[in-house]
């Protein structure tokens, strides 16, 4: 635990934090070669590190009781797996986890491509919110009755764990930005003023193409990669604007320095893609899974933290929790398998559905023209049904939950099993 001004000159008392002191830090992998991360717990509660994203072993994915033991205080756990994937993804516990990351839990894993294209700069940015009172302490971190809705915001919108932070970059240099949402809550639209930003890649793939940032939707979980050929002169600034609620905020800028280095975004050359297998259409099931509220809410008692209500549920089933019995998987998969999962939101309200291990891609929707990204984290739309497709290629139990934390810990949380 930790202290740091996050609001004003007072610091935030009781800040849990991956480092003895300030943010996360940003984790660097190399793709195809081994990593070793050890987790030392020095907090007073029991806790464990699930790296979002990533396609690893199970034994790594760090879920209480399903995947691994807890890791309680003092306790050590090495985290050994070697990425098949390039790309932004993060890191966050998955025990007690609303508390854990409210309280300051979260990270970037960055996994450098073997032969990326050619930066000037690359700055990540972890952008969460924070619970806390005018006097900078944190409040309680959620209302049951924001949880049965969109969720409970923060008060104060970081990057990086500070207010709209500046980063001096080349003028005339091409920058890779790397933002990644690690707030329980929030999904963000986010646009650029200043400079044009084309998105090279969302939830650490390569999109099939280029495109420019306008208002995309970036969920609880999501990631996007943008290149941004910054202006030529020195002391411009380039923002970027989160938009999703009525009043904009800039989360970042980014300001030239020195003489220009005449980048040419066309130079860039595309990301390479992830070893990622491609589904068998024509011979995958079909397993629909319903998102809805559920009618019940009483407070229940759930085990690792849960907040105590049911609200929500995955084909009519409400998990309150990982726990040391836990129910049946929603489905039983077959290792090797193709599989299309029908993501179907019945309700009204924008849930980010992640599934653990594996990685999809989206096939189409009946609300809106989508493109075949390739995710872990799909953002389905209120009302919307959302088709995607993987191969079922990575053995044993996955979580499939709503990445809102308040949602998955009142009962949109569930598990697959492949064997
Ligand atoms: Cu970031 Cu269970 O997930
Ligand atoms: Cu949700």
């Amino acid at each position: 635990m930790t202290e740091f001004s996050l609001r004003g000159d007072q610091p935030t008392q009781n800040i849990f934090s991956n480092n003895a002191i300030g943010p996360a830090p940003v984790l660097r992998a190399k793709q195809g070669e081994p990593f070793h991360v050890r987790l030392e717990n020095k907090l007073p509660e029991a806790t464990t590190i699930h790296w979002h994203g990533l396609r690893l072993p199970n034994a790594m994915d760090g879920v209480p009781f399903l995947t691994q033991p807890y890791v309680y205080e003092n306790e050590t756990f090495d985290y050994i797996f070697t990425p098949p994937d390039a790309g932004t993804f993060w890191y966050h516990p998955h025990c007690n986890t609303l508390e854990q990351m409210s309280y300051g839990l979260t990270g970037l894993l960055i996994v450098d491509e073997k032969d990326g294209p050619d930066f000037d700069a690359d700055i990540s940015l972890n952008l969460r919110d924070w619970r806390l009172g005018s006097d900078g302490q944190f409040i309680n971190l959620y209302k049951a009755r924001k949880s049965a809705r969109a969720g409970t915001f923060g008060t104060v919108k970081t990057a990086n764990w500070s207010e709209n932070p500046t980063y001096e970059v080349p003028s005339g240099g091409l920058i890779r930005l790397r933002a990644a949402v690690t707030d329980v809550t929030r999904i963000f639209k986010l646009l650029t003023k200043g400079a044009k930003a084309t998105i090279i890649a969302l939830d650490g793939y390569p999109v099939p193409k280029h495109f420019d940032l306008d208002h995309q939707a970036v969920g609880p979980g999501q990631r996007i990669d943008l290149a941004i050929r910054m202006p030529d002169e020195e002391g411009k600034e380039v923002q970027l604007i989160n938009a999703s609620s009525s009043k904009s905020w800039t989360v970042a800028t980014f300001k030239t320095k020195g003489t220009s280095l005449k980048r040419d975004i066309r130079d860039l050359k595309p990301l390479p893609n992830n070893p990622v297998p491609i589904p068998d259409l024509e011979n995958a099931e079909y397993i629909p899974f319903e998102f809805t509220a559920t009618a019940e809410s009483a407070p229940k008692n759930g085990f690792c933290g849960t907040i105590g209500f049911s609200f929500w549920a995955i084909n009519r089933k409400s998990w309150l929790g990982v726990s040391p019995d836990p129910m049946e998987p929603l489905a039983d998969l077959k290792l090797g398998k193709s599989y299309i999962f029908s993501f179907r939101n019945r309700t009204p309200h924008t849930h980010p559905i992640h599934l653990h291990g594996l990685s999809f891609t989206l096939l189409n929707s009946n609300k809106r023209k989508i493109d075949p990204f390739i995710t872990d984290t799909a953002l389905v739309l209120p009302d919307e049904r959302m088709d995607v497709a993987f191969v079922a290629d990575n053995p044993r139990d996955w979580l499939l939950h709503c990445h809102i934390i308040e949602h998955q810990k009142t009962g949109m949380s569930s598990f697959i099993r492949i064997s």
